[in-house]
């Protein structure tokens, strides 16, 4: 199934009167192809769940159009639009056991028990939980009660994939896990999936395209390495990658761009203010390097070394440099220069905070 999301827009009105409606979400669009998996991505606040549940008919559209395929889906009832959901708390029954839990959406179709348990079984040897049928969401762990929502969701055999922060309940360890486990999934099923997250890491690593979301506003799509290679804005470069990008106040001028009275790369755009940022990873150690950090301490990784530092036009406390380990820096040195990678610094204008290319 191809999702088309033209122009979708969710104003809620204020809650109390003579307060400001909140835009939830504002002319978006995006071209979702059939069997892909989807991640939307932003704070909190940003508009995710707003944009889910309109795509599961739970929530109209203030304005724009929905389509499922060629079909416009925009109006249609939650029910035939064919779409399995899966939140954040699980939202089991307590009392039904985990095959009761499973079959619940087809017992509500009529579809007769045998004919039910079957596709029951199939939906848990999906994600391989077919050993617990018998158990009650109490006896089961987090990880293994979002499984049963899983399955609980895909026994319908939807068109469409909604997951509305999945993971933000399961401990770390059992977050990796189903994550992978959902990637494997949708590759299973070819179910076109939707999947909402404010963990930039989790987007990162399971999703085929990534929407960037910002109150409101889709800010860039594309594939994950993409966005973070080539990132549009302020806002995105700094969303995305862990350690987070360093961002200086800089300047260009006479085509250069310079963090204090230091050239740290080419910059054919007009002179103006600038941001410069530049990801942990782009910094080469040279003792006659362009950019000159003042060195707090480093962190020795194992297969790479963390070099943490101050530098007074950083708009954050610190500046993070990841180096090979085999790099071998001075030790003690208060000061280290280094030479920045040319396709990991970025310019942002100052004003608007947009990416010059
Ligand atoms: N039913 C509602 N009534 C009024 N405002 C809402 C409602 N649901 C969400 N909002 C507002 O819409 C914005 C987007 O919310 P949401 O889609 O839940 O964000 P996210 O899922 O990205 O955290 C927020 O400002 C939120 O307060
Ligand atoms: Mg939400």
């Amino acid at each position: 199934m191809r999702i088309s999301i033209q122009h979708l827009t969710k104003v809620f009105p204020s809650r109390t009167k003579g307060g400001k409606a909140v835009h939830a979400v504002e002319d978006m669009n995006i071209e979702i192809p059939s069997g892909q998996l989807v991640g939307l991505l932003g704070p909190s606040g940003c508009g995710k769940s707003t944009t889910l549940f309109m795509l599961s008919g739970l929530e109209t559209a203030t304005s724009g159009k929905i389509l499922f395929d060629d079909q416009d889906v925009t109006t249609l009832a939650a029910e035939k639009r064919g779409v399995g959901l899966v939140f954040q708390n699980y939202a089991l029954y307590p009392h039904m056991t985990v095959q009761q839990n499973i079959r619940f959406p087809l017992d509500n179709m009529r579809i007769n028990r045998e004919e039910g348990n079957a596709r029951a079984l199939d939906a848990a040897r999906l994600v391989q939980i077919e050993d617990l049928m018998a158990r009650k969401p109490h006896e089961l762990s987090g990880g293994q009660q979002q499984r049963v929502a899983i399955a609980r969701a895909l026994v319908k055999m939807p068109n469409v994939l909604l997951l509305d922060e999945p993971l933000s309940n399961l401990d770390a360890r059992l977050r990796l896990q189903t994550r992978e486990e959902i990637k494997r999934i949708q590759r299973t099923t070819g179910i076109t999936t939707v999947f909402v997250t404010h963990d930039q890491e989790e987007a990162m690593s399971i999703c085929d395209i990534m929407v960037v979301m910002k109150l409101g506003v889709v800010q860039q799509i594309g594939a994950p390495q993409h966005i973070y290679d080539d990132p549009n804005n302020l806002f995105v470069a700094n969303f995305l990658g862990t350690p987070p990008i360093n961002i200086f106040k800089g300047k260009i001028q006479g085509g250069k761009a310079y963090i204090g009275e230091e050239a740290v790369g080419d910059a054919p755009y007009g002179d103006r203010e600038v941001y410069v940022g530049i990801r942990p990873e782009g910094f080469i150690y040279n003792p006659q390097g362009a950019l000159t950090l003042n060195v707090d301490h480093i962190e020795v990784m194992g297969r790479d070394k963390s070099v943490v530092s101050t530098h007074e036009s950083s708009t954050k406390p610190t500046v993070r440099s990841i180096i090979d380990s085999d790099v071998a820096l001075p030790e003690g040195a208060e000061q280290l220069k280094f030479d920045i990678k040319p396709y990991k610094l970025f310019l942002f204008d100052a004003e608007t905070e947009e990416r010059l290319r």
